[in-house]
């Protein structure tokens, strides 16, 4: 299906050039945002809806806060304290705040797929902001800008994606995003938290071996996502013996080596404070990253000609991890 309207929905609907543009685009924000009067007016008159079904800090207020940098009006929606309180079902949901006539629709929910549907059943345009464990497209382009910013490139740039893949809809769109872009990425944890057959189906290389994290250029971080876990499932014996073998400490990091975590940190789990509040720790780099690059995806998606358009979302069920 092809309306004329663009959707980020995953980084399959982006390549290489509109990686690069958006990241261009993004540094031409850092001005605006550091300016007395923080405004431009390049989405006034339109309208941006943030709904969100699943708890969130930094990817709902860098969504708002960016829509209200460029001057659009902004309805933040978060499914506590909202209808679906009372049972209101998503279409439903969608299908009443699109009667507001948004221009974009921001939506983060549990379900895979969910921001897909949200695209059928609205006429505006949709920025998947995480579907359940599917993807999360915002994410792996903060995270490639704030690499480039840091290291000044991302061609053949070593990082390493620590713990919880399994669970991991930032892991799964950042190896996509990061491949597109050069870099070269190891998936390092304990086999249970690694899905299997990801080195054949995406080409990453995989290392149940924490020392390889020390070949890195990056040490990229996972939380580990308890709440996509079923009710009693344990992939590690405990979360202390997990922090002993995987935990990022500074005995663990080497010169020269740089350490992000998409956030929230578990703090003593999978990243000791001691690296967390240090130099080489990028987490506060990556959030002010959002907020420019999540201006740069929406003034994208009304002003600029790419960006994917829907696709089916049958097509991509045999899709990897998106069962
Ligand atoms: N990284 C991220 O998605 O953080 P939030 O859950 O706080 O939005």
């Amino acid at each position: 299906m092809n309306d004329g309207r663009r959707h980020l929905l995953g980084m399959s609907d982006v390549d290489d050039t509109d990686i690069e543009r958006i990241l261009e685009t993004a540094a031409g924000f850092e001005d605006v945002v550091e300016r007395d009067v923080k405004k431009v007016p390049t989405l006034r008159g339109r309208t941006v809806v943030n709904l969100f079904y699943e708890s969130s800090t930094r990817t709902s207020s860098s969504f708002e806060l960016a829509a209200k940098r460029l001057s659009a009006d902004v309805v933040s929606v978060k499914a506590a304290g909202s209808s679906v309180d009372k049972g209101e079902s998503l279409k439903d949901t969608v299908r009443t705040l699109n009667a507001y006539k948004p221009n974009i629709i921001v939506i983060r929910h549990p379900q895979i797929g969910a921001a897909h549907l949200t695209a059928k059943w609205s006429d505006a345009h949709v920025v998947n902001a995480g579907d359940g464990k599917h993807q999360h497209p915002t994410q792996s382009l903060l995270d490639l800008y704030t690499i480039k910013k840091r290291l000044g490139r991302l061609k053949d740039v070593k990082v390493a994606i620590v713990g919880d893949v399994l669970h991991s809809r930032v892991a799964r769109s950042n190896i996509e995003g990061f491949q597109m872009m050069g870099l070269d990425v190891t998936l390092v944890g304990p086999p249970a938290l690694i899905p299997p057959g990801i080195e054949e189906a995406t080409g990453v290389k995989v290392s149940d071996d924490p020392e390889s994290m020390s070949e890195a250029d990056v040490i990229y971080v996972l939380r580990m996502q308890h709440e996509r876990m079923e009710p009693g499932q344990n992939f590690v014996p405990t979360l202390r013996e997990y922090a002993r073998t995987w935990g990022v400490n500074s005995r663990r990091v080497k010169p020269g080596q740089v350490v992000m975590h998409p956030g929230p940190m578990n703090r003593g789990v999978e990243i000791a404070p001691d690296v967390a509040d240090s130099g080489v720790s990028l987490v506060e780099d990556q959030v002010e990253a959002g907020l420019i690059v999540r201006m740069a995806v929406l003034y994208d998606l009304m002003n600029r000609p790419s960006i994917g358009t829907v696709i089916d979302f049958r097509e991509r069920t045999g899709e990897w991890g998106a069962a």
